[in-house]
């Protein structure tokens, strides 16, 4: 097992470097080096991240491996390649896709994520877990950012890799994402071994809202502080940087990240027609709940002060009485 791995471990980074070299010497890469160009990712961000270009072919990796001695089927089984649908061998997994490296804490490439650059479906190709690979305890750019988390005490969560990418390009350098999976406990624990602070920034459509919301819980529950980055509607960083260009996305969406219990009220406002009268005590009435959760009674009084002043025809003393209700309730 220790050798299989060890086995794979240096299949995988032959990987990494071989299509790193076809994106940025080969006649092949060039297509996929102009899409990349489109997208505004440098050579320097090409380099930083060790992107690279799986070629259309059906075997270049499978016959570079073979030449070097690899154990075909263990690199079937570690995900890196697959097995032909009819008769014996093998065909590459990656094909005529950007291939954007995964690594463990250490920076030892352990997955990829590929991302078509046509119509090609899925739009991301990931590798699937292996001995080497635990989705929900990897996360995308961890060995490059955690340095940074931890001199800062802050970590920022994004959601897609080339968020991430243009997030460093940005000055940001302690991003990392979950790719596309949900966040667990365990991505959760890893983030506030590093940091105090994390700033969640996911797409701003809603999916993206809806697991930054699911997401507080999550992150707080390991005693991190959270904070929410939020996008225009539609738009996710990589977009809002394309737009608006780094400087904007870091002073008008990153740096004005609202604390979790702001966002949590702002999220559920979406809900409720506020201009009718029995809508907008039901949202007072969820509000004050989402406030009783906070456990410092500063922060509940700081809180329930600021609905009073935005509600002022329910008085502070009744969502008081509703507060102290749910307390002895639960
Ligand atoms: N994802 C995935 N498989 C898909 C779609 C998405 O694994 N079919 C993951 C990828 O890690 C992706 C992340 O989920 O980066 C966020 O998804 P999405 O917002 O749809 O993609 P973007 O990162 O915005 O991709 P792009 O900008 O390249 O279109
Ligand atoms: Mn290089
Ligand atoms: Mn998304
Ligand atoms: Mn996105
Ligand atoms: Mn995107």
């Amino acid at each position: 097992q220790q050798q299989e791995k060890a086995s794979l471990l240096k299949a995988y980074d032959f990987a990494a470097k071989l299509y790193h070299f076809i994106l940025g010497n080969t006649d092949q890469g060039k297509a996929a080096k102009g899409y990349l160009t489109s997208r505004g990712i440098s050579d320097k961000l090409i380099d930083t991240f060790q992107i690279g270009y799986a070629p259309a072919m059906w075997d270049t990796l499978v016959q570079q491996l073979d030449k070097r001695g690899f154990d075909l089927a263990l690199m079937e089984r570690g995900g890196l390649i697959s097995a032909k649908h009819e008769g014996n061998g093998y065909v590459d997994k990656f094909r005529e896709r950007v291939i954007f490296p995964i690594c463990d804490a250490t920076g030892k490439v352990i997955a990829f994520g590929g991302r078509s650059m046509g119509d090609a479906q899925p739009k991301y190709l990931n590798s699937p877990e292996s001995v080497l690979f635990n989705k929900s305890r990897t996360m995308y750019n961890l060995h490059q950012a955690r340095p940074n988390m931890r001199k800062l005490q802050q970590a920022v969560l994004f959601e897609g890799y080339v968020d991430v990418i243009k997030a460093w390009e940005a000055g940001i350098s302690n991003g990392v994402a979950t790719m596309g999976t949900a966040l667990t406990k365990e991505h959760a624990a890893l983030l506030n071994r590093n940091a105090d602070q994390i700033v969640v920034c996911y797409d701003g459509d809603q999916a993206g809202q809806s697991a930054a919301f699911k997401s507080i819980p999550i992150l707080e529950a390991t005693g991190s502080r959270v904070a929410v980055a939020m996008l225009p509607d539609g738009k996710d960083p990589d977009d809002y940087v394309r737009n608006y260009g780094f400087d904007r996305f870091v002073r008008e969406i990153i740096e004005p990240a609202v604390p979790s219990m702001k966002y949590k009220l702002l999220y559920i406002r979406k809900n409720f027609k506020l201009h009718e009268d029995g809508d907008r005590l039901r949202y007072l009435q969820s509000a004050v709940k989402l406030i009783s959760d906070l456990h410092s009674p500063m922060e509940r009084e700081h809180y329930l002060k600021q609905l009073a002043s935005e509600f002022p025809e329910s008085s502070y003393e009744s969502m008081k009485l509703d507060l102290h209700e749910i307390l002895l309730q639960s």
